[in-house]
């Protein structure tokens, strides 16, 4: 094992880019690490103690604080990877200075992924995941969990970008988040499916720069086959807010015209049009602190595909919007389900269509 003095030497040779997060302290040395996902991070770990995993392959290391963590926080088996010599060489130094004995390796994450197959592989890449989801999909036997900071390509504000990397058309709507997770998802599920492998979300969120997923993976033909049911389209028309969503098996793909106000609807995807998470599993973990808001707000989301921003709603209808916890009794109050959002601010899901929600805005005034 590692001697005291020779941390204490390391640690005064780096002093100045010593960084503690969670159980972990590293050494940035000039290799990428971003402050800022930590939450993430600490999301991850509470995520990654509820699973079952033999290996982890946290496949773009950088400077290998997750795969750190992961070790130090949920008891993993962490393998180190990252195709830049200086972020090997600085996850090496990071494993003595956390007395961590793991396997670095510094290959093409891409090709790694082709040559080994792993229990757990993590993908955060810089931009886009969307180069690794076909390794990650064939390699990886149970879990997968991705990043994506390409929030533009993925959520329609880029929509040039979106069709290169997701093969997926979506615009800006008021549910932009929302869409970014399912074009994500989406994605992957497609990409899955081929090496005869299903999924099932276990958690999924979103943040301005960033989202993240964990999945479970399920070896099956024909559970693969039945993905098609989570996958689909979701129509919008921008004229009276009114959305629909159907799967690929759906046999009314053709109706692509509002049945509110006749106006022809935008159609977006393909899409996940499936469960954002799995509500046993949000169960299952604990709801304290920062990390835990955001599991006690997945917690309490309904089950409906798209939400609605009460400022937007405002806007169309020239009013204010209600406060957003009156609207929400309102609507459950006249026998609607209806509740807050993981993506937080002033967005809310209801089963109510468009018309009554509108009626409830008037309602409250
Ligand atoms: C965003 S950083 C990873 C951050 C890290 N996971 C964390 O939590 O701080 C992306 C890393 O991927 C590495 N990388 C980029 N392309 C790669 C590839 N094709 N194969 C392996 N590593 C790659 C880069 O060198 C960089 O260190
Ligand atoms: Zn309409």
């Amino acid at each position: 094992m590692y001697s005291e003095e020779w941390c204490h030497s390391l640690t005064s040779e780096f002093s100045k880019s010593l960084i503690s997060e969670g159980k972990a302290k590293i050494i940035v040395n000039d290799v990428f690490y971003n402050p800022k996902m930590k939450f993430c991070r600490d999301v991850d770990m509470k995520v990654f103690e509820k699973l079952n995993a033999d290996d982890y392959l946290d496949a773009l290391s950088a400077t290998g604080i997750r795969g750190i963590r992961a070790y130090l926080e949920a008891s993993y088996n962490p393998i180190f990877n990252d195709k830049d010599k200086k972020a090997v060489k600085t996850i090496k130094m990071n494993l003595k200075l956390n007395k961590i004995e793991a396997e670095v390796l510094n290959e093409d994450a891409n090709v790694l992924m082709r040559r080994r197959s792993f229990t757990h592989i993590d993908i955060d890449p810089f931009g886009s995941p969307s180069m690794f989801i076909d390794s990650a999909c064939y390699s990886a036997k149970k879990y997968m969990s991705v990043t994506a900071t390409d929030t533009a390509a993925l959520c329609g504000s880029a929509i040039t970008s979106g069709l290169r990397k997701y093969s997926s058309f979506v615009e800006k709507t008021e549910y932009y988040h929302e869409l970014g997770l399912r074009n994500l998802i989406g994605k992957i599920a497609r990409e899955i499916t081929k090496y005869d492998k299903a999924i099932d979300v276990l958690i999924s969120w979103g943040k301005e720069h960033y989202y993240r997923v964990h999945l479970k993976i399920k070896r099956s033909t024909r559970l693969a086959g039945e993905l098609y049911k989570r996958v689909g389209y979701i129509f919008h028309c921008r004229k009276c807010g009114f959305r629909d969503w159907k799967s690929f098996e759906d046999e009314q793909m053709e109706r692509h015209i509002c049945s509110i106000c006749n106006e022809k609807m935008r159609m977006y995807g393909p899409l996940w049009i499936g469960e954002l998470h799995n509500i046993d599993f949000i169960k299952r973990l604990e709801k304290k602190g920062e990390v835990g808001e955001l599991f006690k707000r997945i917690e309490e989301e309904i089950d409906i595909v798209t939400y609605y921003n009460t400022h937007n709603i405002a806007c169309m209808l020239k009013t204010s919007p209600p406060p957003l916890d009156d609207l929400i009794n309102y609507l459950k109050e006249v026998g609607y389900k209806a509740s807050k959002t993981r993506f937080g601010g002033s967005t809310f899901k209801t089963d109510a269509s468009i018309i009554e929600i509108k009626k409830a805005f008037t309602s409250l005034k």
